[in-house]
Order: C-alpha cells, then structure tokens, then sequence
C-alpha cells in the first residue's frame, strides 16, 4: 500500500501596517536609499507595534487559513510554528498561538532554524501527517526581527522586517499533489556569522550584555552572503534530484527574501528565469521565516499559483541552516 503524501492547503499572512521606508534609515544611521535599494533590493519594511506579538499575528494569519479550507480551529490537531523571535523563551509561541486561536486540540510547538524555519517546520509536518497520527497540522513562520535588531547598525538594521504566514498540511492519498520532496541541512560551525549572542541560558541579561549590545543579532554580511548563494544554489539541485523533476518543469520558484543579489544567483543556478521567481522584498525586506510563507500567500492570492503549479521554495539562515521543499498544489 502506498504511503499518504502531505498536501498544503490554505494560506494566511499579517504584515503589520507601520513601515519604515528608506529615507527613515537615511535620518538614522550612516546610508542612503540608493545604498539600500542597490544593494539589498529593499525599498521598505513593515514593523510591528508592541500590541503586534507573534502570537497575535500568528493568529491573524492562521483564522484565514481556517476560513480558505473551510475547518474550525478545533479541527487542528497540530501547531508548528517557526520563528528566531519568540515572544517569550517559556512558553513557546506555539503554545501562545494555540490559546489565542482557542485551538485547544492541537499539540504546538516552536522549531527554531533562523529564516529556514519555515521549511523545517513545513518538514517536521509533512512527517506528522504521514505517521497518520495528525490530521490538520497549522505550519506558521514569523518573525519580529524588529524587536532583536540593532538600529545603531547599519549593516543590519536596514535589512529586517516583521511578519507572519500560515499554511495547513494534511495527509492526501498519494497522487500528483503534495509536497514531492524536500531537503534539510545545517553547518553549526558557521554559528558565528550570523548569530545573537544573549537572551539565553548561556548569557542571561546583566550590564556587559547590554553595554555590548548582545541583545540584538550579530552578522558578517559579507561571508553570510556568499554562503547564502552557494547553499541555497545547492538546495535547489536536491529537492529537484528528490523529486526526479527537472528545473523547466517548474513554474514558480520563492526564495527566501534576504537581498535580491542572492535571489537572482540562486535563480541563476537553478537555470529558472526571473520570470518565474517571486520577488517580494522590495516591500516586507528580510522578514527572516515569514518570507516564504508570506509569498506563497500573495502568489495564491493573486494567482500565480493554480492547482497544479510545481513550486520550489529554498531558504537559507542562522546556524547555518538550508532548506528547500518542491510542492505541487
Ligand atoms: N549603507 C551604506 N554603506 C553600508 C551599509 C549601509 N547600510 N552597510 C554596510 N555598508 C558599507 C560597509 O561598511 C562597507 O564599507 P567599507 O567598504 O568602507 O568597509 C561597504 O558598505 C561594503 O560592505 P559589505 O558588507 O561588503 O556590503 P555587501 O555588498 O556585502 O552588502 C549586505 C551588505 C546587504 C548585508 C549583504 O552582505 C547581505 O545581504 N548579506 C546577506 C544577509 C543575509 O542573507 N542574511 C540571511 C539570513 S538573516 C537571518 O537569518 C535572521
């Protein structure tokens, strides 16, 4: 007997309505628009307000979720959400989202690998449904990178922004649908090039941390970048070997949005026209594991995905952590 295979269905976002374009940047630190725009892709991001937690975004995107596919959220049996960001280290988000949603029959939890976590989590569920154990599992990626980020620095403040998107997996018979492949990796001896040194066990806060400004996250844009191209490069490659799919079968490819440099190598390798990449972070910036499932959200929305359409999602981040997932909806 053929095993299920895990089908997405439904999709939900929340991107908070304060931006914080360019010229904002240009008041204050040491930058320009044509900087920013040139060498990021980015001409603004959205912020979120102290009443904006995760888990109230979260919430938001996950009711439209709900109402696509037509459930209730006591159908849910399962909550992944993932996010660098949590409100709060204890409990998780997850279990905040949960409450808020009044999915009280759903187990929740967080997955933590930087802006792939979207795709973790998306895998950690595909799992789920496929044990036979769940049933309606909530996928969520988010990130309030507003609230980690430091506005002193220019090399990193004006890359980030905050938001959230949702989808829900669930077990289909296996078919044409459904995720068709996917693929993790990690490098943690690359840990120090992009990581945020306090707020946990290991550096609880006192003065050193706050005079050092170890609350807020640290990267070398430089050796981030050229890590970025060659892995996300090399996800693409796998989740298409995965799957036995070759790169013109596919019709839309969503990146991580991080700089538009690296969307367009990653592109560039995968042999996918730009035409057939969705490009978002002219609007949101790098909204860390929301990127994707916020795409994914506008292009079902505005129809750029159809039943049908073969999707390639990569995304690269923290850790450091790859990731791709090859999907036909
Ligand atoms: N405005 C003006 N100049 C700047 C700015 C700025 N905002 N930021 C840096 N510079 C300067 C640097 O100081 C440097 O000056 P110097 O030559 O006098 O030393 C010069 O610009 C070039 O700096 P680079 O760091 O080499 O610039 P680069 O072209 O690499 O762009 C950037 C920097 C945008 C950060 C790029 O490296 C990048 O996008 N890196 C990847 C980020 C990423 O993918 N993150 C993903 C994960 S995020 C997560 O997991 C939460």
């Amino acid at each position: 007997m053929k095993r299920p295979v895990a089908e997405l269905v439904g999709t939900g976002r929340y991107v908070p309505d304060m931006v914080y374009d360019n010229a904002y940047f240009e008041q204050l630190v040491d930058t320009s628009d044509e900087w920013i725009r040139e060498r990021t892709g980015i001409l603004e991001r959205h912020i979120a307000s102290d009443d904006e937690t995760l888990a109230v975004m979260g919430t938001r995107a996950a009711e439209q979720v709900l109402d696509d596919v037509g459930i209730t959220a006591l159908d849910l049996d399962g909550i992944v959400l993932g996010t660098a960001t949590p409100d709060r280290l204890l409990p998780s988000t997850a279990c905040d989202l949960q409450a808020e949603l009044g999915a009280r029959n759903a187990a929740a939890f967080d997955i933590a690998a930087a802006c792939s976590s979207f795709l973790y989590s998306l895998s950690v569920a595909e799992g789920m449904v496929i044990s036979g154990d769940f049933q309606n599992v909530l996928v969520v990626g988010g990130d309030r990178l507003s609230r980690i980020t430091d506005y002193t620095d220019r090399a990193t403040c004006i890359l980030f922004g905050d938001g959230i998107g949702a989808t829900l997996v669930r077990p289909v018979a296996s078919g044409d649908r459904g995720l068709l492949s996917s693929y993790l990796k990690t490098d943690g001896t690359l840990a120090n090039l992009l990581y945020r040194p306090g707020g946990g066990g290991n550096h609880p806060p006192d003065e050193k941390m706050l005079e050092e400004r170890g609350y807020y996250i640290k990267m070398a844009g430089r050796e981030v970048f050229k890590s970025a191209v060659k892995s996300m490069a090399e996800a693409c490659d796998r989740a298409l070997e995965r799957a036995g799919v070759s790169a013109e079968e596919v019709d839309l490819l969503i990146p991580h949005q991080a700089n538009i440099r690296i969307i367009e190598a990653t592109a560039k390798h995968a042999g996918i026209p730009m035409e057939k990449v969705y490009v978002n972070i002219d609007r949101y910036g790098n909204t860390s594991a929301a990127s994707i499932p916020i795409a994914l959200d506008e292009c079902v929305r505005c129809g750029r995905i159809v039943p049908g359409s073969l999707v390639l999602m990569v995304a690269f981040g923290g850790g450091f952590t790859w990731a791709s997932a090859l999907v036909r909806w």
